[in-house]
């Protein structure tokens, strides 16, 4: 019997796979069988009539289908909000200058500690519903205003849960090296020592973690911190990630890469000796013109470096209560075209291949190809630009998560 080849198949669609650039396959066909994609190709290829190929036909009539998209940096676990800090920056405060006060990442530092798991897990999947209605599938969840080991174990448990209960994988990044807590006030290295040999083993333990983050800043931790961090993600064998030259150029994501980095992000200030290193270690650069929009900032990432090193770029919301409130990828999308100059097509690559590739996930999702999870979302546009060009539209008929439709 043929009927049972495979589970589902989808045909008449325009597919965009993204393997090399968009890989536009026009009238195509894509099967699903227990979850991964098992064919595609065009519908003349087919070696049989749909109907004798599948259990479930879906006739997309000549609608758009990319991969799911991927936001592969945020930290959208948190309690609270900052608009009154978004108020002060708007008469002329300056984001570090607030941070030095005590504000900034402190002030959700504060009321993430105090928030139950459920008011944390109520406030922040709202977030993570609103990027899975644009088309996530899989959501990067950093932890960082815990930083704490109960705290830190609160945001992560909860942002498990979020890939629990909607219909999204969440990978979960451990960002304990992201400010210092009140009570390690001018004892950074002691507090670095808690956060590689107190907290993250027990995360670890507790299969709460794949990569390792750090905030590399003058107003957060330096080089010798951030090796520490790195050093201890690699006796983990976890990935590592870095928040790098997003206020002045320190140096880390050069660091970062000689440790193997999968991605270093922001990169307003980043060398030409940073891009080479980036290059040599295939790391990803992740751009986040959301926070480059919010916090009005004029120093544009090197994107034309980055192109001549062929570095892999990738885009994020930076989904965050201080720099990034942003829950649109969509939007992100537009921006990196407006404010970075990408092209379309290096947009959606952002949020599909190189995204995979900024969580080490490559081998299995970001873009379309037999073997793959059966992750993809069919739209009702023209062409996948019109996701980057339109603002505030969105244009998603079906997500497609594991091969099921939702
Ligand atoms: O990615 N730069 C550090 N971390 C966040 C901001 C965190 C906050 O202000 O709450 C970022 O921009
Ligand atoms: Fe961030």
């Amino acid at each position: 019997m043929q009927s049972n080849l495979w589970d589902d198949l989808w045909i008449n669609c325009q597919l965009f796979t993204m393997e090399h650039d968009l890989s536009f396959i026009k009238n195509a066909a894509i099967a699903v069988k227990e979850g991964k994609i098992a064919w595609l190709g065009a519908v003349s290829d087919l070696p049989g009539s749909p109907e004798s190929l599948a259990a479930i036909i879906h006739d997309v009539k000549e609608k758009c289908i990319t991969p799911g998209l991927i936001d592969c940096h945020t930290h959208l676990v948190y309690a609270g909000n900052r608009y009154h800090e978004f108020a002060l920056r708007l008469q002329g405060a300056s984001y570090e200058t607030i941070a030095q006060a005590g504000g900034g990442i402190q002030f959700t530092v504060a009321k993430t500690r105090a928030a139950s798991d459920e008011e944390l897990f109520f406030q922040s999947i709202k977030r993570a519903e609103a990027l899975v209605k644009e088309g996530v599938t899989t959501l990067e969840i950093k932890s960082g205003y815990g930083l704490d080991l109960a705290s830190e174990l609160k945001m992560l448990r909860v942002a498990k849960r979020i890939g629990e209960v909607l219909p999204v994988d969440v990978t979960l990044t451990f960002l304990g090296a992201h400010a210092l807590p009140p009570e390690y006030k001018n004892k950074p290295d002691e507090y670095i020592e808690l956060v590689c040999h107190e907290i993250l083993p027990v995360l670890a333990a507790e299969n709460l973690v794949d990569a390792v983050d750090i905030f590399c800043e003058r107003i957060a931790f330096d080089l010798a911190q951030a090796e520490r961090v790195f050093k201890t993600a690699k006796e983990f064998n976890l990935k590592i990630k870095c928040h790098a030259e997003q206020l002045s150029d320190s140096g880390a994501a050069q660091l970062a890469a000689q440790y193997g980095a999968v991605s270093v992000d922001h990169l307003e200030f980043l060398s030409e000796d940073g891009v080479m290193a980036l290059a040599k270690a295939n790391t990803v650069a992740v751009l986040l013109p959301g926070a480059f929009y919010f916090l009005r900032e004029e120093k544009l990432p090197p994107i034309d470096l980055l192109r001549q090193y062929k570095v892999p770029m990738a885009i994020a919301t930076d989904c965050n209560p201080g720099t990034s409130p942003v829950t649109s990828l969509l939007l992100m999308l537009n921006m990196a075209c407006t404010l970075f100059k990408l092209t379309p097509e290096e947009a959606l690559l952002g949020v599909t291949k190189h995204a995979a590739q900024a969580l080490g996930l490559e081998k299995t999702c970001g873009t379309l190809a037999v073997g793959k999870v059966a992750d993809f979302v069919v739209w009702d546009v023209e062409h996948p630009m019109e996701l980057v060009y339109n603002i505030g539209l969105n244009p998603m008929i079906s997500v497609i998560k594991n091969g099921k439709q939702s």
